[in-house]
């Protein structure tokens, strides 16, 4: 720390660039492990490869949202943080991005390096890509036990509403899938064949049309991230053909995001995603409180909740998360 306590460090924002990622993960890893060792969590590894593709993802759909902190270099000497690839000689002391999808802004991150924190630097962060944002709703994800984030969301009106919970493990044995009535198509057959042919039309309106039911707006972006991903998706077909909910797994046992017409069909869908892929190691999934039939469903099969609780937070509702569980807590 080379600022006294109670004054604002010299840090300038400006918008992110795609070299500024890896300095951004620092900052996160950095920002989590202090705060996490504070509330007992152990130690966490630095696996930056996920994490510069979620950014990648998050700068390159919204890059106006998406800002750094840039401490002069005498002020930053004693941050461990690489150079500003800016060449401009200061170091990435924080970072926002905002993401808006329809009329929903969505704060998926902000991180600030410890040191740094506690100074008003995430509120000036938060300020900035708050601005202009005044006629859509507001939400974003929090740690439940993370006072100074529910504190300063709250302070803008985006108050903690929702706990989301953390399964991790292994089906203990078979678990129950779909009821007769309901087909699962994946979406890789829905896929072949040329981009504006019948397969890839209906599955884009059927992914909109759930998304808009459930989740409150559409999200193509978000599913090209899923693709590219590699996560593995199903369309849930009613016996008359009608589209009733999708979701999806993958190989590296992420769960969700899953949509459903109907809350009833919330836990078969999720039990047959457990059902359809045998990842490496465990599944984990971020699953609402109010998507009770998830939750039931990983519970029989044997999953345990981990860690504290997640928090959705937004200043008015707009989604049914009954109906939904969201891709991860960064986006929705
Ligand atoms: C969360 C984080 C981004 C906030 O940035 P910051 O620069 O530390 O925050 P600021 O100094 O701008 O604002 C903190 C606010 O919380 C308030 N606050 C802090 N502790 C509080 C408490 N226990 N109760 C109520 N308010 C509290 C402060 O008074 C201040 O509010 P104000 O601006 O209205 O005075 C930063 O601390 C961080 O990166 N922490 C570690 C990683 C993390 O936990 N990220 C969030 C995961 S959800």
């Amino acid at each position: 720390m080379t600022t006294a306590p109670g004054t604002e460090p010299p840090v300038r924002l400006r918008p992110a660039r795609p070299g500024d990622l890896p300095a951004c993960v620092g900052v996160w890893h950095a920002g989590l492990t202090e705060y996490g060792l504070r509330v007992g969590r152990p130690a966490m590894p630095l696996s930056s490869g996920p994490l510069l593709g979620l950014l990648g993802h998050l700068l390159a759909t919204d890059p106006q949202g998406f800002l750094v902190a840039v401490a002069d270099a005498a002020d930053a000497g004693g941050a461990p943080m690489d150079a500003d690839p800016a060449g401009a000689g200061g170091q990435v002391v924080g970072f926002v991005s905002a993401l808006l999808r329809e009329h929903v802004w969505f704060l998926a991150m902000l991180f600030v390096q410890p040191g740094y924190q506690e100074r008003g630097l995430g509120r000036r962060l938060l300020s900035r890509v708050l601005a202009g944002s005044e006629d859509a709703t507001h939400a974003t994800c929090t740690d439940s036990a993370q006072p100074i984030s529910n504190a300063l969301y709250s302070r803008f009106g985006i108050m903690p509403r929702l706990p989301v919970l953390e399964l991790v493990g292994r089906p203990r044995g078979a678990v129950a899938g779909l009821p007769g009535s309901i087909r699962a198509v994946p979406f890789e057959l829905l896929r072949a064949g040329p981009s504006d042919g019948p397969g890839p039309l209906r599955l884009a309106a059927s992914l909109e049309r759930l998304d808009r039911a459930t989740l409150g707006y559409a999200h193509p972006q978000d599913h090209d991230y899923l693709a590219a991903q590699g996560r593995l998706g199903y369309l849930y077909e009613a016996g008359d053909g009608r589209v009733v909910g999708y979701g999806y797994t993958s190989e590296v046992g992420r769960l969700g995001p899953i949509a459903v017409e109907d809350p009833g069909l919330m836990g078969p869908v999720t039990g047959h995603l457990l059902g359809s892929v045998r990842p490496a190691g465990a599944f984990s999934a971020w699953i609402p409180g109010s998507a009770s039939g998830a939750l039931a469903a990983l519970l029989e099969a044997g999953l345990l909740l981990e860690d504290f609780p997640a928090l959705v937070c937004w200043d008015r509702p707009f989604a049914d998360f009954e109906r939904y569980v969201p891709i991860t807590l960064a986006v929705l």
